[in-house]
């Protein structure tokens, strides 16, 4: 099992060494961590043997260096040692405005950077009350995949998110059965949305769920540490 904390814009560099420190990383799963862009260089120098890192995103444009104040391309994340990138996370989707397509293109950044994209997919509470989540997945889906290359494939309902709510084990068996038998054969696939000890035995018995992708359970690393040792 890929085990994914998302610190989002959390944590002192101080707190980002500690937790790296205390992470339980002798399981056969596999710890990643997405800390704040920031942080990653510093804490690559002194964990990059025992701890895979992510970034949280990085730049949409091709170009590997040039005239684009505030970005960091996959191109300088890649020479720093990141092998993971979240792309499209349902919070950067909703603040920064990223479309699909700058999903895609981010994802394809990340690609050719020999980076592996985690791109993050998942519908709104209305499309799963209207009942068009599938269709709703399946845009979001063919719109936001690379034209090329190997990713990760992060469902997130956005109702799920943050919210202590996560999808029955019938809702879950039919998202993951409908991604991986009919939109997305031959991807690695990952839960996101709430996810914590008390629930993860219901997440992760979905045969297609090879993954965690963790908020606000990834903030505290004796839980963290405790849903490694649970799987
Ligand atoms: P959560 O966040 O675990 O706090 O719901 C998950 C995510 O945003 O990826």
């Amino acid at each position: 099992m890929l085990v994914i904390a998302n610190w989002k814009m959390n944590f002192s560099l101080s707190q980002a060494i500690d937790f790296c420190t205390k992470l339980n990383n002798n399981s056969h799963h596999i710890p990643i961590v997405a800390a704040p862009t920031l942080y990653l260089s510093h804490l690559l120098v002194r964990f990059k043997n025992i701890i895979s890192f992510a970034s949280q995103d990085l730049s949409a444009n091709p170009d590997d260096y040039g005239s684009f104040t505030g970005e960091i391309s996959a191109k300088m994340l890649h020479d720093i040692g990141i092998k993971y990138s979240i792309i499209g996370h349902s919070e950067r989707r909703t603040n920064n405005e990223e479309t699909n397509d700058i999903v895609k293109n981010k994802s394809e950044n990340a690609i050719k950077n020999n980076i592996t994209p985690i791109i993050c997919i998942g519908e709104t509470l209305e499309a799963r009350n209207k009942g068009s989540y599938l269709e709703s997945i399946n845009n979001q889906y063919l719109e936001s995949k690379p034209k090329f290359g190997k990713f990760i494939l992060a469902y997130e309902p956005i109702w799920a998110i943050g919210t202590g709510n996560i999808p029955t084990t019938d809702e879950l068996n039919e998202v993951f059965s409908f991604i991986e038998n009919i939109i997305a054969k031959d991807v690695t696939l990952v839960y996101g949305g709430s996810v914590n000890l008390g629930n993860i035995g219901l997440i992760t018995a979905v045969p297609q769920i090879r993954g965690l992708l963790l908020g606000k359970a990834s903030l505290d690393v004796i839980e963290f540490n405790k849903i490694i040792e649970s799987l």
